[in-house]
């Protein structure tokens, strides 16, 4: 087993925080996932999980051991009427992952083109973009438990996924108890691309894309490209500007409630939902209290999109977490509504 002591993470995280993990163990396949868990009995100081290290805030050196998930592989398993299953390792960039699949000829994730972050870390969050969520294409994963040793498999019913939520965010202490958070390190993940492929177009960006170029029915890969085009164009490159992309979830309101603030601010963005909620799109809520462009220390609003928190160089946690709060209390002073944070803080 491969542990360094003081590892720098900046390179590790997406908004470029400058931190040190006290000790770094590479998980490369299973065989080293079981080692590191079995040595964690040897870590008074705890463990947290890391993929792709794009939603995550570190506010300062990491103490607990910190698990880098790097397990690679990318392949056909085996296929239906319906599906090609593909099999992914956590540690694939999921960027890579997507562009893998439609080489191969499976359609279906190219509307989560561009999402920074790992595969493993994708049904975590639930990732999600342009009208497609991981949990359409989502077949089945493998994990690690922490706790036992053993590795179990979970399909989508028992994800539980929900809008940029799944099982591994709760922890078992919480209302239902079946929480897996800090316990389970995904080893792989299987896609069920879809053979009778729809395209998904339903949102707004993609539409302006088809009545520009006059493309009425466009391939996978033709949408695949739009939407690194639309991504390219609003979201800042993690690589030049540090980001974790969306900083706060779209908050739902009752109809009431959104009624109340149309009331007052017509121009509110909202989509009404199938459950009768109503989501409201937060980066405008944001930009209408006048965020873009504000900042504490180093960490600041993007300019071009309110919804991103980026690091304008030597940013610290502390500052972006600094400001996220007083986003959350101008929001919530204007339209009464709490953000919740989409990123991990550590
Ligand atoms: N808006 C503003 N001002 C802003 C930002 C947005 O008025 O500063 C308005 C836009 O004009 C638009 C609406 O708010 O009418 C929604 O904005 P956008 O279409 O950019 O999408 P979003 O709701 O901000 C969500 C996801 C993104 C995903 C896009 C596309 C969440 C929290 N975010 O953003 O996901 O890429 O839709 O599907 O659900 C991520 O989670 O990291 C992420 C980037």
């Amino acid at each position: 087993m491969n542990v360094t002591q003081n590892v720098p993470l900046q390179p590790y995280n997406s908004f470029g925080i400058v931190a040190k993990a006290h000790s770094l163990v590479r998980i490369r396949s299973e065989e080293d996932a079981k080692t590191a868990q079995q040595d964690l009995k040897n870590c008074p100081e705890g463990h947290c999980v890391l993929g792709g290290g794009s939603n995550l805030v570190i506010t300062g050196d990491v103490k607990p051991r910190v698990l880098k998930v790097e397990i690679s592989g990318k392949r056909l398993v085996t296929e239906t009427d319906k599906a090609w299953i593909v099999e992914v390792g956590a540690g694939e960039n999921w960027h890579e992952c997507v562009t893998w699949t439609l080489d191969q000829g499976f359609p279906g994730l190219e509307n989560m083109a561009l999402i920074p972050g790992s595969v493993g870390a994708s049904p975590v969050q639930n990732i999600g973009a342009y009208g497609v969520e991981l949990q359409d294409r989502f077949d089945s994963l493998d994990a690690l438990d922490l706790l036992t040793g053993q590795v179990f498999s979970l399909n989508a019913a028992q994800c539980a996924f929900g809008y940029r939520d799944s099982i591994f965010k709760h922890a078992s202490s919480g209302p239902n108890g079946l929480g897996l958070a800090g316990r389970a390190l995904i080893l792989r993940v299987r896609f069920a691309l879809p053979k009778l492929w729809k395209p998904v177009l339903g949102y707004l960006d993609l539409e302006r894309k088809m009545a520009e170029t006059g493309i009425a029915q466009p391939s996978a890969r033709q949408i695949y490209d739009w939407v690194c085009e639309i991504r390219r164009h609003k979201l800042p490159d993690p690589k030049v500007l540090g980001n974790a992309g969306s900083f706060f979830k779209n908050p739902t309101v009752t109809p009431e409630q959104c009624a109340d603030i149309i009331a007052r601010d017509p121009k509110v963005v909202h989509y009404p939902m199938p459950d009768g909620t109503i989501k409201l799109a937060a980066g405008w809520l944001i930009d209408a209290c006048g965020w873009k462009g504000k900042s504490v220390g180093n960490a600041a609003v993007y300019e071009k999109q309110a919804l991103v928190l980026v690091n304008r160089g030597g940013a610290t946690g502390g500052e972006v977490v600094t400001l996220a709060k007083a986003i959350q209390t101008s929001v919530y002073e204007r339209f009464g509504i709490r953000l919740e944070p989409e990123p991990v803080v550590i």
